[in-house]
């Protein structure tokens, strides 16, 4: 049975059995303490929590999950994936564990005639949690499974959490018995690869905290309702009902390994198992790195991008030590398209933007190979010439750190040098690391725990939004907190004694509120909130509003006068200017993505931007800077676009008719069924948003486009301002122009000729004084040669050169002079007066003068006593610098007397 057939049952099933169907998530939702989106459940979280009611009751998905702590055992053992796809049904306190066994029980063993897998009930095994009776009575009664095929298992692998905090229960998993070729029988207990896990249906029902490893966490209590989550292993089913040995071999996978297979001078499954798991390796980790880009990640060194680097490094890799010598990255995206498109067609519309991030790295990855092999080089040759035959941890994890060397390449470069490596002090070195990133990652965690304060007004409903309407709203205080605590009043009387509340860390949430919470790219609104009737005279500023649970507006505000009550009636106020502002940027943004658009083409996806009043940064993915040419058309489309005057319209629709008419959404966001769209200028700009915007293109004012630059790996952003500030810039730089034509004494537009004159002329003059330096120099020289002494058997200059001169003047003066003097023993030692009162000196001698034990470093040494410096170097060459000038003739003389003991 294809891939594709069993997902369609899965989902069929649930849905005749009255679930809704929710297409999958992208991978990255935005939970900061979860890299990918790992099971079917994530996107469901609220619903389990409590913070959200969820739409439905009961609903089914097929996932895409990544995980990537395993990535050790790709293609090692026959059933790891980084990229799988979870097929899921869920109860949201509606059915719980009877129906959860019936419905997975059924799908299993249902025949293949009338829609279901068709596995042999006597084959399959469950597991449960080790206190579960109730799970343990429902399987032998609804499902028949005898007594000695449910097994009773601990913590670690029968209670299920995301790992971080959030939702958990006990779990009960089926397991599919493979047969006797595959291991020794005993049911999982015994042995996971015999007996593999096909299906974990969890009986969510707590909420977890902190905590260590799988079977080390706090309980922070039950959940509101008693839930179902389940996940089949898509992969898995298929390995089982397409009788293949391993999940690399299933329809959707195995292409893969055939593309690989056509260029490489190795096949797969010709015996070598090293080959194999390179081979699956490959397959499986290009199936990941395409999904992952097109749920908009870009290869970076650190979270998301480094997971998607070294995945896409690994692919390279393997295809290197499978003798594959050319790009293979486009093939590769090419088949998993192929393959996957049907069950996930961004893969196909996205597919330029995949293909070339890929492909971009693959080129990169190949360039830093080249850079990395000639350090091993280096440091191969090193340890050679050391008399060593073990290269040094630090080399191989420097190769690894700065040139992405997996330790397997250095091992086997080092093997065919001839050399091991110090494989532990590497490992050292890379536990050290982690490590580091651990306590980094650790400190940057928000704990759900954070939120539960909030909890109980998330459940009330959301914020009521009135802010693109009105400026001033009247609105009710719903709640009170002060540092995460919820409180009834905050007073700014009440500052006795140690009760003293921390006024500027107080946080208010209304009913409504016309104050935008930062979102989209757009900064929160300030403002303020004000007591009416009774509260009269209340006032606090709003400094930041936040939204939480997506759903809950909370103003962070600094009380300035009078007393909140929770209930209060007040009024809520943006600061109007602001709020001005906040639009322009708003609304420059959408402008300056479009032109960008027009002018980059559609391969030009946004990554991200920031706007507040004044100001606004766009970045998107683009390998190579723009050049001047794009960027003034850039501007000047945006600005026209402003002068065309267009008017910007906002509406409601569904989601997937505003992508069919082209509206730009963000990737990796998760959007609601019902989305708002904003159009400026019919079909100028049409872009999914939530944000506040000018009524018409006009009131945005200039745009003037600050310059372009790299945030990381294929991702460029550009800078610009608007409205009044871009107006403020053009005029400094305005003022900048006329300061430099008045000190130029030209009219402005003659500033650029002047200066290139004034540089080139400055050019001829540099050149004029090198020149002479260079004359004066020779000159200085063959004065110096002809004032040498005959000292014994020797010819000696030994002078005070000009003041000025510096160690770099005196070097190549000897140089000069001791090549003019002939093949006699010569002596050159030059001294000055140098800058700050130091003393420059240097010596040389020949080769006949080293003969009679004449050396430039012990020389050195007669000078150096003598102006109380110190001097160094070899036996032809020596320098060095002494503090005082007084002494310089009698080092001088000094030096005479060491020549003439030779
Ligand atoms: N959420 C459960 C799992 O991932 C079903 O195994």
């Amino acid at each position: 049975m294809q891939t594709h057939e069993i997902r369609k049952r899965f989902l069929d099933h649930f849905v005749n059995a009255g679930h809704t169907e929710v297409p999958s998530a992208s991978v990255i939702l935005d939970d900061p303490n979860l890299l990918f989106v790992n099971a079917g459940m994530v996107q469901f979280v609220p619903f389990f929590l409590g913070q959200r009611t969820p739409p439905y009751a009961t609903a089914t998905s097929v996932q895409k999950c990544i995980r990537t702590p395993d990535i050790d055992e790709v293609g090692i053992t026959t059933r790891h994936n980084t990229f799988f796809q979870m097929a899921g049904n869920f109860s949201f306190g509606d059915y719980f564990k009877r129906r959860a066994i019936e419905l997975a029980w059924t799908l299993l063993t249902n025949p293949v005639s009338e829609g279901g897998y068709g596995f042999d009930p006597e084959r399959l095994w469950a597991t449960v949690f080790y206190d579960d009776d109730e799970a343990v009575g429902l399987w032998q009664e609804v499902a028949g499974l005898p007594s000695e095929r449910i097994q009773r298992r601990g913590m670690a692998d029968n209670y299920w959490s995301m790992g971080i905090p959030g939702p958990c229960g006990p779990c009960s998993e089926i397991y599919y018995d493979r047969g006797p070729e595959y291991g020794i029988e005993g049911g999982p207990e015994a042995n996971e690869d015999r007996y593999i896990e096909i299906w974990n249906l969890v009986f969510m029902q707590n909420e977890r905290g902190e905590g260590t490893s799988k079977d080390d966490f706090e309980i922070l209590g039950p959940l509101p309702r008693k839930n179902i989550d389940t996940g089949m292993g898509v992969e898995r089913i298929a390995c089982l009902l397409q009788n293949v040995d391993n999940v690399y071999e299933t329809d959707l996978v195995r292409p893969v390994i055939d593309t690989v297979a056509a260029v490489a001078p190795r096949g797969y499954g010709q015996g070598s198992h090293t080959d194999d798991v390179r081979y699956r390796i490959i397959a499986d980790h290009s199936r990941t790195a395409a999904i992952i880009i097109g749920d908009g990640v870009t290869p970076g060194n650190e979270g998301r991008g480094y997971v998607l680097r070294r995945l896409l490094r690994r692919i390279i890799r393997a295809a290197k030590l499978l003798g594959v010598d050319q790009p293979i990255m486009s093939e590769l995206m090419t088949t998993v398209r192929d393959a996957m498109g049907p069950s996930y067609p961004e893969l196909v519309t996205d597919f330029d933007r995949i293909h070339r991030i890929a492909v971009a790295e693959e080129t990169a990855f190949n360039r830093t190979l080249v850079a990395g092999s000639r350090l091993f080089d280096e440091a191969a040759q090193s340890t050679k010439t050391a008399g060593k035959s073990v290269l040094s941890g630090t080399d191989a994890f420097t190769l690894h750190d700065t040139y992405g060397f997996p330790i397997d390449l250095t091992l086997e470069m080092a093997a065919e040098a001839g050399l091991s490596v110090d494989e532990l002090g590497f490992r050292e070195l890379m536990a050290e690391q982690r490590r580091r990133a651990k306590a980094d990652a650790a400190a940057r965690k928000h704990a759900h725990a954070d939120l539960s304060a909030y909890r109980e007004l998330v459940d009330s409903g959301p914020t009521e939004f009135t802010g693109f309407n009105e400026l001033s709203s009247e609105a009710k205080i719903l709640g009170i907190f002060v540092d995460g605590k919820r409180v009834p009043v905050v007073s700014h009387h009440a500052r006795s004694g140690n009760e003293a509340p921390a006024l500027d860390r107080v946080e208010i949430v209304l009913d409504r509120t016309p104050l935008y919470a930062e979102s989209g790219g757009q900064i929160a609104d300030i403002g303020t909130i004000s007591g009416t009737g009774t509260g009269g005279g209340a006032k606090a500023a709003v400094t930041d509003v936040q939204k939480i649970a997506k759903t809950l507006f909370v103003h962070r505000v600094n009380v300035e006068s009078g007393e909140f009550v929770e209930g209060d009636t007040v009024t809520a106020a943006v600061d109007a200017k602001w709020r001005h502002g906040a639009t322009q940027g708003h609304s420059g943004t959408h402008m300056v993505h479009a032109a960008l658009r027009q002018v980059l083409g559609p391969n030009a996806v946004q990554a991200g931007s920031l706007n507040r009043p004044g100001y606004l940064r766009f970045d998107f993915n683009w390998q190579g800077a723009l050049s001047e040419q794009q960027r003034s058309d850039i501007e000047l489309i945006t600005n026209e676009a402003v002068e065309a005057d267009y008017a910007v319209n906002t509406f409601h629709t569904q989601l997937e008719k505003a992508k069919s008419m082209g509206a730009m959404a963000l990737f990796g966001e998760a959007y609601p069924e019902e989305v708002r769209v904003v159009e400026i200028g019919g079909p100028f700009s049409l872009e999914l948003c939530g944000g506040t915007h000018v009524h018409n293109s006009a009131q945005i004012g200039p745009v003037t486009l600050l310059g372009e630059s790299s945030v990381g790996s294929g991702v460029r952003r550009v800078e610009a301002y608007v409205g009044l500030d871009s107006f403020k810039h053009l005029a400094k730089e305005r003022a900048l122009l006329a300061g430099l034509a008045s000190s130029l004494k030209v009219p402005s537009e003659e500033v650029p000729g002047r200066v290139a004159t004034l540089v080139e002329r400055l050019k001829v003059a540099e050149r004029e004084v090198e020149k002479m330096r260079l004359a004066t120099a020779r000159a200085a020289a063959a004065n110096a040669a002809a004032g040498a002494e005959t000292v014994g058997r020797v010819r000696l200059v030994a002078q005070r050169m000009s003041a000025g001169m510096t160690a770099n003047d005196l070097r190549s003066l000897v140089g000069d002079i001791r090549a003019g003097l002939g093949s006699e023993p010569a002596v050159i030692a030059l001294i000055a007066e140098g800058d700050n009162g130091s003393v420059p000196y240097v010596v040389g001698t020949n080769t006949q003068a080293q003969d009679l034990g004449l050396r430039a470093n012990d020389l050195v040494k007669a000078l150096a006593s003598a102006v109380d410096g110190r001097g160094g170097g070899k036996a032809d060459l020596a320098q060095g610098s002494g503090k005082n000038p007084g002494g310089i003739e009698t080092a001088l003389a000094a030096l005479r007397a060491e020549v003439a003991r030779s």
